[in-house]
């Protein structure tokens, strides 16, 4: 199963329901809709209305973050996964790098996956390095050591996915090469085995992903599908992500 995520990030209003609508019913309809998920995560003010229209269609409404604190609790402007779950939320994206670097940590991020599996909701771990951290050649430490620190066994590993989105390429139309992209999904496969004693969860790609570049990506066949944002804002571009996939 392959995996098309779009993350809106700061985007949408009510109306903008019509961009996931025309989604849908690409997906809905295209020849290899069974190869693949497509996912949207709206902003929170959204979500309630577009999970209820989307509960029985193609398209999966998911969230971009949660808060660490199970049920209520008296933190403004904080949402937690049992919230996420009581509007029809499928799934939530957790450590993306706007939120580490607003203070997620990964004690933090611990709690949120925990929180997260235990609301029954799917977890779309993202890690990645930053820009001084892949011209130091640290890049595989530092991922590893963001799995390790959050991911664990006993966690259920069917309910993850993780996503890895180099920072240095977030909206910036820079793409990692072929030759690293692969050895880097191979490490991050490779770690998660050694978490899970076994199978690895699916592993993403996120950065700049584009019409044009995910021709390139799919040669990689060890990336699982994509976390896709500014192209997720567009039906057009985003269906034309998965149409050139499988072209
Ligand atoms: P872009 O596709 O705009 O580079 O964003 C990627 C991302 O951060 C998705 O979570």
């Amino acid at each position: 199963m392959k995996y098309f995520i779009g993350n809106w990030k700061m985007f949408g209003i009510p109306k903008s329901i019509n961009i996931l609508k025309r989604i849908n019913t690409f997906c809905s309809k295209d020849k290899n809709r069974n190869k693949y998920k497509a996912i949207v995560t709206p902003p929170y003010t959204l979500l309630e209305t577009y999970s209820n229209y989307f509960k029985t269609k193609h398209l999966t409404i998911g969230s971009q973050n949660c808060y660490q604190k199970d049920k209520f609790s008296s933190n403004t402007a904080a949402v937690s996964p049992y919230m996420l779950k009581s509007v029809g939320v499928k799934y939530t994206l957790i450590g993306h790098s706007d939120n580490r670097s607003e203070g997620d940590t990964d004690d933090i991020l611990k709690e949120k996956v925990k929180l997260a599996l235990k609301n029954n909701l799917k977890v779309v771990f993202c890690i990645g390095e930053n820009k001084t951290q892949k011209k130091n050649k640290t890049t595989f430490n530092i991922l590893k050591r963001q799995l390790t620190k959050v991911l664990e066994k006993k966690l259920n590993k069917n309910n993850i996915i993780v996503a890895y989105e180099p920072i240095w390429s977030i909206g910036s139309g820079k793409i990692p090469s072929s030759d690293d992209l692969e050895k880097t999904i191979i490490h991050i496969k490779n770690s998660l085995k050694k978490i899970f004693r076994k199978k690895s969860p699916a592993v993403l790609y996120g950065g700049s992903v584009d019409g044009n570049n995910v021709k390139i990506f799919k040669k990689i066949t060890q990336i699982d599908g994509f976390l896709i944002g500014g192209a997720s804002k567009s039906s057009k571009k985003f269906i034309d992500i998965i149409k050139n996939y499988y072209r």
